[in-house]
């Protein structure tokens, strides 16, 4: 008997987009009952590759072969109706509508060829929410789940279509680490009932950790696939950026001393009526000159609220902020820049770009007054130099300075968001997940420039919810929990352990 096909094989895809190849001659096997990891530094090629293989994009050369067949896959449709789903983050769902109509949208059971039959909806939506481990009742609103319920809304979509593929890019990159945990459960339980998942993640042991194999990507070719089993993190970190994990950067052990309190927060509270997320109480900290002072919690703890409250994009209750020994009054982002502190925020899609505009602008618009001259013309070229610059050390890949910021790769979008805030050279600057989505030799580099800025004498303030991370970049630590500030220690003193004891301490006066 001949040996079945495998479901999915992809034969010498190639793609380009106007001044990049984004992928060149990738084949690939996906084999039913396997998860399967796409790896690759930013920009390699993985997202362009999953959208091919979910119907989103056409490629120019290749063929696809689904069940060993040639096919085309036109449309997410056709592809889903072939059995391929991909599960996006957010903006698929209908918020308005319960769990059970979202997983069985435009298939409800009906009653008599045209009620809903709402009994048998609940009853058939349970039934697969269930195989997920998802236990809310089918009937709640889309609208009041966390972004790591929506995503399992979105698999038990793609169970009840008897889908044979899941696609996921960067699903865990949004998520806490319970979830994560949680997800890469499901992901193990859907490999057993036979089905094959793809996802992309930038977090290797996430990958070792649950992949059977991994493919890598790097300048839109394929390096290689290898079964997990036996494969070393050094091999792994070598197929993807073409070096060994020892090139990439590690901090210097001697430190410059911090220099004066260039931040200072006394009392710090939100709350009130139009606070969202978790309100403040009582915050206290200074930041040095020079120093990065690293912010450790879980979800929930109020890091973002505490970086939103400082920057002015959200009130404040009580408490003051002194930038070098002025007191200051953020009343909005506008003031805080006026002042000197950036902010370079978590979600950098809502928040931080205008993604049809131009890399350029991207880069300018909260720079833009230091390449004014006479407070009338851009400085095209000053600012051409800078963007250059920050490209070349950040290592962006975009085809030109004029290439809308929507069609970067995830991370290089971040890495624009970034040199933005290093071009306008403020005197406090926090990063909140500086490096969500940005992979390991990047990431590498983003440490080395907030290590550099801050020996230029910018305080830092670092949010991230990796502890490796905040261990790596930070001269000290505090932690947060509900609002509060929980425990504080210099970094030679912090370990993974300690600091996760400090941020599940209950704060005092909760
Ligand atoms: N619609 C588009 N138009 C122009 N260029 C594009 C478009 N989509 C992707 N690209 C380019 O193709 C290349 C591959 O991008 P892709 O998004 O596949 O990378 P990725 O591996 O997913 O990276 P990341 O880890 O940062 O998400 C990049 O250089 C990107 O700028
Ligand atoms: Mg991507």
């Amino acid at each position: 008997m001949a040996a079945e096909p495998p479901l999915l094989r992809l034969d010498g895809i190639g793609k380009r987009f106007p001044g990049v190849v984004a992928l060149a001659e990738v084949s690939l096997d996906v084999r039913a009952g396997e998860v399967l990891g796409l790896l690759g530094e930013n920009g390699a090629g993985k997202s362009t590759l999953l959208k091919i293989v979910s119907g989103a994009e056409r490629p120019d050369t290749g063929t696809i072969e689904w069940q060993g067949e040639t096919v085309t896959l036109a449309t997410p449709h056709r592809a889903q109706q072939r059995g391929i789903v991909t599960i996006h983050q957010e903006f698929t769902l209908v918020p308005d509508l319960s769990i059970a109509e979202n997983v069985f949208i435009g298939r409800e059971p009906l009653r008599r060829g045209r009620l809903i039959d709402w009994r048998r909806l609940a009853r058939e939506a349970r039934a697969v929410t269930g195989r997920i481990g998802l236990d809310l009742d089918p009937m709640t609103s889309v609208r009041t789940l966390s972004v790591a319920e929506q995503q399992m809304v979105e698999i038990a979509r793609a169970l009840s279509m008897q889908s044979r593929l899941i696609i996921m890019d960067e699903p865990t990159s949004a998520l806490s680490d319970a979830e994560v945990t949680r997800l890469l459960g499901i992901m193990d339980g859907l490999r057993r009932d036979g089905l094959a998942v793809v996802f992309v993640t930038h977090r290797l042991t996430e990958a070792t950790a649950t992949c059977d194999r991994v493919a890598v990507l790097r300048d839109g070719r394929l390096v290689g696939t290898r079964a997990v089993a036996g494969l070393g993190m050094d091999t792994l970190i070598r197929m993807m950026v073409g070096r060994s994990a020892e090139q990439l950067y590690r901090r210097p052990a001697t430190r410059h001393a911090p220099g004066k309190v260039r931040l200072s927060v006394r009392s710090l509270a939100t709350g009130g009526t139009a606070a969202r997320g978790t309100v403040l109480h009582g915050i206290d900290l200074d930041v040095r000159q020079g120093e990065i002072l690293g912010i450790a919690g879980l979800v929930g703890a109020g890091r973002t609220e505490f970086a939103r409250a400082v920057f002015g994009a959200d009130g404040r209750s009580a408490g003051s902020i002194t930038l070098d020994g002025t007191r200051l009054d953020p009343r909005s982002p506008r003031d805080a820049i006026r002042a000197g502190i950036g902010l370079v925020p978590e979600d950098r899609k809502l928040q931080a770009l205008f993604l049809a505009l131009a890399v350029r602008h991207n880069f300018s618009i909260a720079a833009l007054a230091q390449f004014l001259r006479f407070g009338l013309f851009v400085r095209e070229h000053d600012e051409a130099a800078a963007l250059e610059r920050y490209r070349r050390t950040l290592k962006i890949r975009m085809s030109s300075s004029e290439q809308a910021v929507v069609n970067l790769s995830g991370g290089n979008q971040q890495k624009v968001v970034l040199a933005r805030w290093l071009a306008l050279k403020p005197k406090v600057l926090i990063v909140d997940e500086p490096t969500r989505g940005v992979d390991i030799a990047a990431k590498a580099e983003v440490h080395e420039l907030l290590d550099e800025l801050a020996g230029s004498g910018i305080a830092v303030v670092a949010i991230s919810s990796e502890l490796p991370e905040v261990l790596a970049i930070s001269d000290r630590i505090i932690t947060m929990r509900e609002g509060r500030v929980t425990g504080e220690l210099p970094a030679a003193d912090a370990t993974q352990e300690r600091l996760m004891a400090l941020m599940t301490l209950a704060p005092a006066g909760a």
